[in-house]
């Protein structure tokens, strides 16, 4: 589905990112392995090879323009070329109603959630522009279609980036670059671990989720990987949720 295409997955030491970058190889994607975690995105990058696929690592922080821009570069450096790239790194930042969010919280999520994928997208675009096109996925989630009581950063973030990802799609539409979103519900990653160890917190989770528990970052991925591979060839300036329903109560 992805044979002979090139890779970027940010955010990829961990969670949906690392099962990202696992099923783009198993569909026979070269990867670039990218996270600010250098150690556990070593590793990522050895589990693709495991398993037979072809993948570095590139330390690079979303939230750094410079870092992405170089990451982009290095990806060409080694492979030559840029097919696809998911734009995965997040984080879950603090947890507060709007009146009681710390500013310096809100500073931080809104430019790794949101800014960081503004930023890989303009080196990406630029990228796939020279060798005739490409496509992106953005890892929004369910809180890009609707609000989280104590999540106004996050919420706020993954809204934007749904509306990010609507404006680039129109940008390139015409010119070979697909750009969708994908909006994942609740997925056991380290992530989420805090809140399901709270037995209470879990059920309430579960209880959203009308499939009856919560996802696997394989779940997510597998619908990544559809989007970035040209059977989605006429999908662009979509929001994909992949949440167990959640969205449809
Ligand atoms: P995770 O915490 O397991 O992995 C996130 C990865 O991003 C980590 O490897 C971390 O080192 C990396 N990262 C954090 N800040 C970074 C930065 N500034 N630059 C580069 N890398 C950075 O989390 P998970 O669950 O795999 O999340 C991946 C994406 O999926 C995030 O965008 C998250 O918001 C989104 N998502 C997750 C959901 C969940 O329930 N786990 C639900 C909906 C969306």
């Amino acid at each position: 589905m992805l044979k002979n295409k090139v890779g970027l997955v940010t955010g990829a030491s961990s969670g949906i990112g690392r099962a990202i970058a696992l099923v783009w190889a198993r569909e026979g994607a070269k990867v670039v392995v990218s996270d600010i975690n250098r150690q556990a995105g070593e590793e990522t990058a050895a589990l693709v090879r495991q398993q037979g696929g072809d993948a570095i690592f590139v330390a690079a922080d979303v939230g750094k323009p410079e870092d992405q821009e170089a990451l982009v570069a290095q990806a060409v450096a080694h492979y030559g070329r840029l097919d696809v790239a998911c734009n995965n790194a997040g984080i879950g930042g603090a947890q507060a109603p709007v009146a009681d969010y710390p500013l310096e919280a809100w500073a931080q999520v809104i430019n790794i959630n949101l800014s960081g994928v503004f930023y890989g997208m303009k080196y990406q675009i630029a990228a796939m522009l020279k060798t005739g096109g490409g496509a992106i996925v953005n890892i929004a989630s369910i809180l890009g279609a609707v609000g989280f009581a104590s999540s106004p950063a996050y919420t706020a973030a993954k809204h934007g980036v749904v509306g990010l990802t609507q404006a680039a799609a129109l940008d390139y539409g015409t010119q070979g670059v697909r750009i969708n979103a994908v909006g994942p519900g609740f997925i056991h990653t380290p992530m989420i671990g805090a809140l399901e160890q709270d037995a209470a917190i879990n059920a309430m989770l579960v209880a959203a989720h009308p499939i009856g528990r919560l996802g696997r970052a394989e779940e997510v991925a597998e619908l990544v990987a559809w989007l970035a591979s040209d059977r989605a060839s006429f999908v662009t300036g979509a929001y994909y949720p992949v949440d167990g329903g959640y969205l449809a109560r």
